[in-house]
């Protein structure tokens, strides 16, 4: 096994409200290997983003982040606002869905690359254009010099989806860090964008950390898939394991609502992770014990609503494949 890029343990982000702290992320860990993608999947509010922004220092003052994140052989939590503005962009990219961190509406497609050019490369003066015009191609624009010197509405969504990437990009990161990047984006414009970043993958051997609420996609990228629920990891394994075998009754609900695949309906209309019943937890009042044992169907005993289940192998399955359910797929964990 190699070294991880990036190796995520103990997270916890907790918010500080007026409704008292709001625990979003509640011990995830993970690892990230070179050239690998990692899919994070839960529905809405599970805490995949705060997970993210909470490595790279993004999130407002009101968060309390414990824990360690091992970035490339060096600690992030804790770090200062100078040494993480290195770290992004050039460590690790990142690629939002709109609007979190929309393009700059006033400024051409040149000036918001090069910005980000000048901040990570040595260059400077027509060496940006040219290296601009270059990274735009890279991600798939044709007719890259009249592109870049358009404003971000004078082009389509995917093709600012795009423009994005090449922005995550123009550091030249060891990780891209993908938050639901294609969520809004039609099924075609989708499936490009997926290729495109599989195929810079193989060429750059990046990791890459796959964010999304849409299990229909992980199973074609992934290699390794860690299911969130309430902050925490509840199941994680290789892809086909876990596609195959699911055992938390949590990842099972999720598969139950996987999107016909060849869906023509733009992603946002499609079945979302929404059709098992019940909601998550309420951050500020999350229940003891398990925490998605209120909605569990398949069995929510005295022991489920006291004691939370360690994140465990799944007995039969590979090493890798682990599962925090007393009552996994297959029979009682002892
Ligand atoms: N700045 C904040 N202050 C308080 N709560 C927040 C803040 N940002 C996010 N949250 C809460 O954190 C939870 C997880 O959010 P998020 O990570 O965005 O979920 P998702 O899994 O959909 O990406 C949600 O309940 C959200 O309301
Ligand atoms: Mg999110």
């Amino acid at each position: 096994m190699t070294t991880p890029l990036l190796a995520v343990d103990d997270l916890h982000v907790a918010f500080r409200t007026r409704r008292g702290p709001a625990r979003v992320v509640n011990g995830l860990s993970f690892e990230l290997h070179p050239g690998r993608t990692l899919a994070v999947v839960g529905e809405s509010g599970s805490g995949k983003s705060v997970s993210s922004l909470a490595l790279l220092g993004l999130l407002p003052g009101t968060a309390d982040v414990r824990g360690s994140a091992i970035f490339d052989g060096d600690e992030l939590i804790g770090r200062s606002e100078e040494d993480l503005r290195k770290v992004r962009g050039a460590g690790i990219g990142m690629v939002f869905q709109d609007p979190m961190t929309s393009l700059n509406p006033v400024l051409t497609i040149e000036r918001q690359i090069g910005e980000a050019l000048r901040a990570h490369e040595k260059v400077s003066g027509d060496g940006v254009r040219s290296r601009a015009a270059e990274l735009l191609t890279e991600v798939g624009i044709p007719d890259a010099t009249t592109r870049l010197r358009a404003y971000p509405h004078q082009l389509s969504g995917g093709m600012r989806q795009r423009v994005m990437i090449a922005i995550a990009l123009a550091g030249n990161p060891k990780v891209l860090i993908a938050d639901e990047a294609t969520t809004a984006l039609d099924v075609t414009v989708q499936a490009q964008i997926i290729e495109l970043i599989e195929k810079l993958q193989d060429e750059h051997g990046m990791g890459v950390v796959w964010i999304t609420h849409d299990l229909g996609v992980v199973a074609g990228i992934a290699d390794h898939v860690v299911v969130m629920y309430a902050g925490r990891c509840v199941e994680e394994g290789a892809v086909d394991e876990l596609f195959g075998r699911p055992a938390h009754p949590y990842t099972r609900g999720l598969l139950g609502a996987l999107p016909v695949v060849d869906d023509p309906r733009p992603a946002r209309e499609r079945d979302e992770l929404v059709t098992m019943p019940g909601l998550p937890p309420d951050p500020a009042d999350l229940p003891p014990g398990c925490a998605f044992h209120p909605r569990c169907p398949v069995r929510a005993d005295a022991r489920c609503a006291t004691e939370p289940p360690p994140l465990a192998p799944v007995p039969g399955s590979a090493a890798e494949h682990r599962a925090a359910s007393f009552y996994v797929a297959g029979g009682e964990r002892a």
